[in-house]
């Protein structure tokens, strides 16, 4: 058993470490990367099950997710995977996204985990939580985690959350039909403040795209952002936005845990 994750703010890499090292202690995980794609992508063909974990957005799987799956079509297929998302509040299907595609490349889809956890989206005023709620959040997460892997564990039951045709309408309805213009691509909205940017590298050293690169003392973009907001979570200047203007206040999962 293998886990597999992309993870802005710690969220998804948090719960996915968490539900397989429950169910097998000698378990580990990998986040994707585009410099570590050929590492992964051996470890999935020489793994019989993989757990899969990435943030909702707009009610779909991430784009480089999306993407990684279908570059990589022919090792998915009798591979045994379960689809994992975290999500700020409503995310419909946003495991079935993922499992779909999957299907499709002839994966064997073993279950689906939705898990609400603190929102990553720091740059909007509308999706702010105290460290308390998001402390909170992440408490009834955990205890779901863990009620999840005992039923693995002791009765061989996965939850199959997101999975069903209902869920798959939620999703479709709920959001991704009026937002699919934000995750049918990379996004070009990664936008650097020249002011309050020290040019320290900081976000180029995180990127799982590299689409930050830092040029003579400045960060320059190059338009295949995934939207994890891992660079804007860990700008020491709060320098960088994408959806919003600026940055109200970094969410990280290490700043919710006491
Ligand atoms: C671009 C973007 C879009 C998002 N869209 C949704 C959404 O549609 N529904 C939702 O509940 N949360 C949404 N979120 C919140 C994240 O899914 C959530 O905070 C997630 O736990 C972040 O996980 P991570 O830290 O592993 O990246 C979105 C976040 C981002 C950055």
């Amino acid at each position: 058993m293998i886990g597999i994750y992309l993870s802005g703010t710690g969220n998804s890499k948090h719960c996915i470490e968490k539900l397989i090292s429950l169910l097998d202690e000698n378990a580990k995980s990998f986040a994707l990367t585009l410099n570590d794609e050929e590492t992964i992508v051996n470890e999935i063909k020489n793994s019989d099950t993989v757990f899969l974990a990435y943030p909702t957005q707009f009610s779909n799987a991430p784009y480089m997710v999306r993407e990684f799956i279908k570059r990589n079509k022919d090792i998915w297929k009798d591979k045994k995977v379960f689809c994992m998302t975290t999500m700020g509040l409503f995310s419909g299907d946003g495991t079935g996204c993922a499992a779909r595609l999957l299907k499709k490349y002839k994966a064997n889809i073993i279950g689906g985990l939705m898990l609400k956890m603190p929102d990553a989206v720091c740059d909007s005023k509308l999706l702010k939580k105290s460290v308390e709620e998001n402390r909170v959040i992440i408490e009834v997460a955990d205890k779901r985690i863990e009620d999840i892997a005992k039923d693995i564990k002791e009765k061989n039951k996965y939850p199959k959350e997101g999975l069903s045709f209902f869920a798959h309408l939620a999703g479709l309805f709920g959001q991704r039909l009026w937002f699919y213009g934000k995750t049918n691509k990379y996004s070009n909205k990664l936008k650097i403040n020249p002011d309050k940017c020290v040019g320290c590298g900081a976000c180029a050293g995180s990127c799982p795209m590299n689409n930050l690169k830092l040029v003579e003392g400045h960060i320059v973009t190059f338009d295949k952002c995934t939207m994890c907001y891992k660079c804007i979570t860990n700008c020491p200047k709060q320098a960088i936005t994408c959806i919003g203007k600026e940055v109200v206040e970094q969410c990280k999962y290490e700043k919710y845990v006491k």
